[in-house]
């Protein structure tokens, strides 16, 4: 029997047909799958990545809430062009704590993944307020009403504890003091001690420029200021990892 007479088997009879349809795709399914219930081993440790802050969590949050992501990319990839403007192409370390990532497909405007420490906090305010202010030909939509919102922060500690289902390391220190680590960390005179020791390098500060209350302004800035800042490229090695 030939191997076409044997499958002429298998096409003539429909139940055989299903079933065998079933066993290739659950072995091709497995093997697609599997491989990512270990994903934490293909992921390469990289010194300098945390958890983000509850307030760079809440800014993180309005940008998916504005739909930032369908405009801009946060993925450097390794070509020369990308790492000339935009920096180190991004590691997969840097988004291993994204749930969902926002590697984006589509750049209207720039990549984000290293914007942090670009611009000044007034410039993200100005620039988010009326984007035409600070780029004359920019086409990205006003997000003025994000200076006068005030940010709700009831849900932080649920937020972190979610995230922490979903494996992000927060510790139980770090849920405890969700509320006050938020507060502190857009307040430039508040005690940041606890802040920077669980979270190293935050960028604190009145980010929207109003002292008298916490915008989501605020919490999109202290985002945006943070993205691409944690791993030192100056440091870093491409072969090993450190230097
Ligand atoms: C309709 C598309 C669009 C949307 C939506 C959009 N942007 Fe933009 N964005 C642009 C364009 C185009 C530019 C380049 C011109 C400029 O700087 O305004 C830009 C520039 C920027 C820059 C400056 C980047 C750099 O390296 O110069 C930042 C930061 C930024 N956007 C943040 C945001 C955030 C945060 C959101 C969501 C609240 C957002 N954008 C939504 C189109 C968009």
């Amino acid at each position: 029997m030939s191997i076409l007479d044997k499958h002429q088997v298998l096409e003539k009879n429909a139940s055989l047909l299903l079933v065998a349809s079933l066993l290739v795709v659950t072995v091709g399914g497995i093997v697609e799958i599997v491989p990512l219930f270990y994903l934490e081993n293909t992921i390469e440790k990289v010194e300098g990545m945390r958890p983000y802050s509850p307030l760079e969590l809440a800014g993180r949050n309005i940008y998916i809430r504005e739909g930032c992501y369908v405009c801009h990319s946060q993925m450097i990839r390794p070509f020369r062009d990308e790492v000339e403007r935009y920096g180190h192409y991004s590691l997969a370390a840097e988004s291993m704590y994204d749930h969902p990532f926002q590697w984006g497909s589509k750049r209207t405007g720039p990549d984000l993944a290293r914007v942090g420490d670009r611009y000044s906090n007034e410039w993200h305010v100005q620039h988010l307020n009326e984007p035409r202010d600070v780029v004359p030909e920019s086409v990205m939509p006003s997000y003025s009403f994000l200076k006068t919102t005030p940010l709700k922060v009831a849900n932080v500690t649920a937020n972190l504890e979610t995230s922490k289902v979903v494996g992000v390391p927060y510790t139980d220190d770090m849920i405890a003091n969700a509320d006050a680590d938020l507060a502190a960390q857009a307040d430039p005179n508040a005690d940041t001690s606890g802040l920077l020791a669980r979270y190293p390098k935050a960028k604190v500060g009145d980010f929207d420029g109003d002292p008298a209350q916490l915008t989501e302004m605020d919490a999109l800035v202290a985002y945006l200021q943070m993205l691409g800042t944690l791993v030192d490229f100056t440091t870093y090695d491409d072969a090993t990892g450190y230097r």
